[in-house]
């Protein structure tokens, strides 16, 4: 005589047996389509702009953004042809997309497209975020003919001309660092006066 119930009981265990291993190839293979997601995530550059938006006002005085000096005005005086320092809007400086290079030349050394309705006594500032993949620039000051200094991005080479509106020169980055405002006020410490005349952050 056959023992029915014990057949039943080899098919439920059967049918568990799948779904037990049915839920683990599920759980697989969304660990493998969320670890694919990630990968994903570190091989495609950030979107235009990357998340950069910066909140400088007219009227936000810079101040020294590492140093010493950190967070202290920049005194205009400080500062001859030739020179640049990376600068934030006084108590904005938790916001990266505030970082300004703030660089001096000879007044007759800005040619177009730089603004020189955004200049002011030879200073002239641009975002310092790099257009590339946003690594922050720092200065090739050039000792022989200051005026001919530049903006580097160490990270991937470009080169940007502050005397030209910082168009690019070299490298990989596809659209000039932007521009805003600044002046020089009767105390000797600069301000902004505008906002960027272009966009800022990663542009790729
Ligand atoms: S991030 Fe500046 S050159 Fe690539």
């Amino acid at each position: 005589m056959v023992d029915g119930s014990s057949g039943n009981g080899g098919a439920k265990e059967g049918i568990t047996r799948r779904r037990f291993t049915l839920g683990v190839l599920l759980a697989s293979l969304a660990g493998a389509f969320a670890s694919l997601v990630a990968m994903l995530k570190l091989l495609v550059p950030e979107k235009k702009g990357g998340g950069y938006v910066a909140t400088i006002q007219p009227g936000d005085v810079l101040v020294y953004a590492e140093g010493n000096s950190a967070g202290s005005a920049v005194e205009a005086s400080s500062m001859k042809v030739g020179d640049a320092v990376l600068v934030y809007p006084t108590g904005k400086s938790s916001n990266p997309a505030n970082l300004i290079q703030l660089i001096k030349l000879d007044e007759k050394a800005f040619k177009p497209p730089t603004d020189i309705s955004l200049t002011d006594k030879g200073f002239a500032a641009y975002s310092a975020i790099c257009t590339h993949l946003g690594c922050t620039v720092s200065w090739a000051a050039n000792k022989e003919s200051p005026d001919a200094s530049v903006t580097e991005c160490h990270c991937h080479g470009s080169i940007f001309n502050p005397a030209e509106g910082a168009k690019v020169m070299g490298g990989p980055a596809p659209i000039p660092l932007s521009q805003i405002g600044v002046k020089v006020g009767p105390d000797g410490t600069l301000a902004f006066t505008s906002d960027f005349n272009g966009p800022i952050g990663p542009q790729v």
